[in-house]
């Protein structure tokens, strides 16, 4: 019996890796690249039921960003087969109204059952698309060769450590040199390599970055986190929506990408 249970498990386990393979991800991120520039949901893979989270508020598909077209102008994916879940990061700058969209699109068998999507714009926390645009597309993201990558935990130990040093100055971030950090559109990275740094200041006050929600790819070293961030939007104590996608390299944290969505101007910053 308990044989019997075992293979009927490992072939559901088979079953699900089969359909969460990386060349179905990728399709899907191009299909969400696709939907997005032309405002078209139903291009997607979606489920029969899908929850759609536009800066953490559930919203209809047909209501959010995702059904207006938008000019995009650079993208970048993560693919996680572990978990089946991508994210993807569009640079919208020369859209009519300028845009950068980070989105998770979470999968069960082959279909899109969760999108969440941090929608940023004019007065989110040092917002500037030109910026973010201009930065990101010199920044390289390459295919790690396979004997030089991370595990899944190392990867995601570098995001938390960094995560958790805003609040607490005794914990060991694993910064590279150079690191740089992309945050709205201010790019720490446009220093000599060596002069280049992400290191964090700790922030006042006594709070733990909450809701961390991960999509991790080791081909790219690739890391993003969605999370809570209290304390930055004066009008937020208990956090707003925030994530931050990372790149890993040798255990090193080589860029940091932030977006921070603040409910009045600039956080009220
Ligand atoms: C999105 O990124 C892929 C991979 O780099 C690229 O081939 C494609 O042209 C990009 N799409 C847009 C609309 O920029
Ligand atoms: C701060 O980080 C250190 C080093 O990781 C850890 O030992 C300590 O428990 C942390 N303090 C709090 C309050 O979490
Ligand atoms: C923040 O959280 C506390 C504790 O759950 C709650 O009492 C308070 O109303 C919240 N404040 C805001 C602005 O949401």
């Amino acid at each position: 019996m308990i044989y019997l249970l075992l293979l009927v498990g490992g072939g559901l386990v088979a079953q699900a890796s089969a359909a969460c393979s990386r060349a179905m991800l990728e399709e899907a991120t191009a299909a969400y690249v696709r939907a997005q520039a032309a405002g078209q949901p139903s291009l997607l893979p979606l489920a029969q039921t899908v929850t759609y989270l536009e800066n953490d508020v559930s919203m209809d598909l047909a209501k959010g960003v995702l059904a207006q077209p938008v000019t995009i102008d650079f993208n970048r994916s993560l693919h996680d087969t572990t978990q089946c879940a991508t994210f993807t990061e569009l640079s919208a700058a020369t859209n009519k109204h300028p845009y950068v969209i980070d989105t998770r699109l979470l999968f069960t068998d082959g279909k899109i059952t969760a999108i969440e999507s941090l929608v940023a714009d004019a007065g989110d926390w040092v917002f500037n698309a030109a910026n973010q645009l201009s930065w990101t597309k010199k920044e390289k993201w390459d295919v790690i060769p396979e004997g030089k990558r991370d595990s899944r935990a190392v990867i995601q130990a570098a995001g938390d450590a960094y995560l958790d040093s805003w609040t607490n100055g005794s914990v060991k971030v694993p910064y590279g040199t150079p690191c740089a950090r992309l945050e709205g559109g201010s790019y720490t990275g446009d220093k000599s390599p060596s002069a280049n740094t992400c290191k964090m200041p700790v922030f006042p006050g006594n709070f733990k970055i909450v809701k961390r929600r991960y999509v991790i790819d080791e081909e790219v070293g690739g890391l993003d986190i969605f999370n809570d961030f209290p304390f930055i939007d004066t009008t937020k104590p208990n956090g707003t929506s925030s994530m931050n996608f990372i790149r890993v390299e040798g255990g090193m944290i080589r860029y940091i990408h932030e977006t921070t969505i603040c409910a009045t101007k600039n956080c009220g910053r």
